[in-house]
């Protein structure tokens, strides 16, 4: 049995599988609407979500199956004090597969040990978003048509953001992909990820504070929402939390088919002007995120279309 904890669990051949399976479902949505009849998604988000939580459960109920599951820890029996190790063993008799999101890093892997049906990561504190990152992937590989030979810029939080900790991973097995690093000292990536990731894979990247400078030379911006959820104290976020604002002004630098992606949710990190620049794509990253979850689902269950 296969579990989805880290972007790395997934070969490079087997996520091109997932993205093409992906695109055929995008071409042919009847073909898949009862390939997962008879079987049950449990989400067990332990923390608050609206795109991965409902996207899950519309990917399931699109493959004909049904969903199951809580939206918050408070209306879980975690509540009461149990363990992460005894839900996955009770859920695993209720449900097929399952998608976990969890405050602390780690948790989905625990929950992967102690169960018998697969467990996907949905998000685990600052850690991974692996399920995001092949949304972010199929989103790269149809608007741009290639996951190679890209300059990609991430800003803002690039400490807690698992969004862009998980796409980095995943990014430093493509060739030519150079990195560009936007954020303040603050909030620059974890050093694992430069020395054991980057480093490690001998991947050009730089680390700047001004994003103006450099748009002109990004396939791809990439950028996050600063996580209010994982500061320690509200003084440093309120200071930090406007660091970077996208506007049509800044959007003058880049270039013509630039892409601006973002996970989402946004807060200020980009003007509301900038949603109707085509380059403008985190709403269909959001819609993409559905059909790589079918796809996902059905790999899982190794279920084949009609
Ligand atoms: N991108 C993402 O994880 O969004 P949610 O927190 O709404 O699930």
């Amino acid at each position: 049995m296969k579990h989805l904890i880290s972007p790395l669990d997934l070969s490079v051949s087997e996520l091109k599988e997932i993205l093409n399976l992906a695109g055929d479902i995008i071409k042919d949505p009847q073909k898949y609407a009862n390939v997962c009849h008879g079987k049950k998604l449990a989400t067990l988000f332990y923390e608050p979500s609206t795109r991965t939580r409902l996207s899950f459960e519309a990917a399931m109920l699109n493959l004909g199956g049904s969903v199951l599951g809580f939206s918050s820890a408070d209306s879980s029996s975690a509540a009461k004090g149990e363990s992460v190790a005894d839900t996955i063993r009770v859920i695993s008799n209720y449900a097929d597969i399952c998608a976990m999101r969890h405050p602390k890093e780690g948790a989905p892997l625990v929950a992967s040990i102690y169960s018998s049906i697969p467990v996907i990561n949905a998000g685990d504190g600052g850690h991974n978003h692996p399920t995001q990152t092949l949304t972010d992937l199929l989103t790269i590989q149809i608007l741009k048509g290639r996951l190679n030979n890209l300059t990609i810029g991430f800003c803002g939080d690039l400490k807690f953001g698992r969004t862009v900790h998980s796409l980095i991973n995943a990014l430093v097995r493509y060739d030519n992909i150079n990195f560009v690093l936007i954020s303040p000292d603050e909030l620059k990536i974890p050093a694992y990820l430069r020395e054991e990731v980057l480093e490690a894979n001998r991947m050009p990247y730089k680390e700047v504070k001004v994003l103006e400078n450099v748009m002109p030379q990004l396939d791809l911006l990439y950028m996050t929402r600063v996580q209010r959820e994982r500061f320690f104290n509200e003084e440093d976020y309120i200071r930090l939390k406007d660091s970077f604002i996208l506007d049509a002004k800044k959007m003058e630098y880049a270039k013509e088919d630039m892409l601006v992606l973002h996970p989402l949710p946004r807060v200020n990190e980009i003007s509301a002007e900038v949603d109707n620049d085509p380059r403008a794509v985190y709403f269909k990253q959001a819609k993409f995120g559905v059909y790589v979850r079918m796809s996902l689902i059905m790999k899982l269950l190794e279920v084949e279309p009609c």
